[in-house]
């Protein structure tokens, strides 16, 4: 099983849009996804088009809010075919309050201890991170093998980012496993000299990383309006193709036997 958190400190550059279409992409590749969304925005239930009753919340206290028991398995929402949704939302608000009474030792490990699918049940974990850094980013973080990292060619967005990598060395102290596996330009607009010269830096600092770029497609803004996947919004849009494209070079990275167990 790979373990992909999506992940960049600065908001609004595509993470959501990133983490639903690629998980989505992977699915409907045969592959068994989970997306952990891991935001109190609980934008990756709205982009999906569902609205699970409980999420990341009751899957890591096994509560929910009256204090009744809530199983893991029943934590976690079938959304499409293949692809199951640990839903976020407001009650991560209570998740973090959480997580910081927590003995300090396990702290910043607990979602990584809890999260442990059965051998051979899923292909693929993908973490929608939140913007900004704090304990729940960081379980993400000991909890993930590898981080993509959406860069928008649009603003300031190199802004920001060498303090994001600082997060992500710290993180590395930790985890020895995590990597930086994927750099991935987002909002391309051939057309603007802006577009080109953010992705000439990113090339010059991470070309090992760097995927192609996903271009600004409107029909990737208008699809989560309709709770639907681009790939099911129009199949034909570029956004389709770029983020099919994306799931393919995942996949031919990775390796993975397809599996069919259940989760926990
Ligand atoms: N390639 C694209 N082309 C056009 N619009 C896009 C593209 N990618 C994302 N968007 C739109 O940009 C906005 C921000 O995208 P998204 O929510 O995925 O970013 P985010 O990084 O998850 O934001 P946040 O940090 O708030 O969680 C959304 O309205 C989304 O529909
Ligand atoms: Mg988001």
């Amino acid at each position: 099983m790979r373990k992909i958190a999506i992940a960049m400190a600065k908001g609004g550059v595509g993470k959501t849009t990133t983490a639903v279409n690629l998980a989505h992409g992977l699915a409907s590749s045969g592959y068994r996804v989970l997306l952990v969304d891991c935001d109190t925005q609980g934008q990756a239930s709205k982009f999906l088009g569902v609205t699970p009753d409980y999420g990341l919340y009751e899957f890591i206290t096994e509560r929910d809010k009256n204090g009744g028991y809530v199983s893991r398995n029943d934590a976690i929402y079938r959304s499409r075919e293949n692809l199951w949704l640990l839903a976020g939302g407001m009650r991560l608000v209570e998740l973090k309050n959480w997580l910081g009474e927590q003995p300090r030792e396990c702290r910043q490990t607990v979602l990584g201890t809890k999260l442990v699918p059965k051998k051979g049940s899923l292909d693929y974990l993908i973490f929608d991170c939140a913007p900004g850094w704090d304990v729940l980013s960081v379980n993400i973080l000991m909890a993930a093998t590898e981080v993509l990292c959406p860069v928008a060619l649009q603003g300031p967005s190199l802004d920001g980012l060498k303090t994001f990598f600082q997060y992500l060395q710290s993180a590395q102290k930790l985890n020895q496993e995590l990597r930086l596996k994927y750099v991935l330009p987002t909002m391309f607009d051939r057309r603007t000299r802006q577009s080109h010269e953010i992705l000439q830096q990113l090339q010059k600092y991470f070309s090992r990383q760097l995927c192609p770029p996903i271009h600004y497609n409107v029909r990737l803004s208008e699809a989560p309006v309709h709770g639907q996947t681009i790939f099911e919004y129009k199949q034909r849009a570029t956004g389709a193709r770029d983020y099919s494209n994306l799931a393919r070079r995942i996949i031919n990275d990775g390796g993975l036997q397809k599996n069919n167990a259940g989760f926990f």
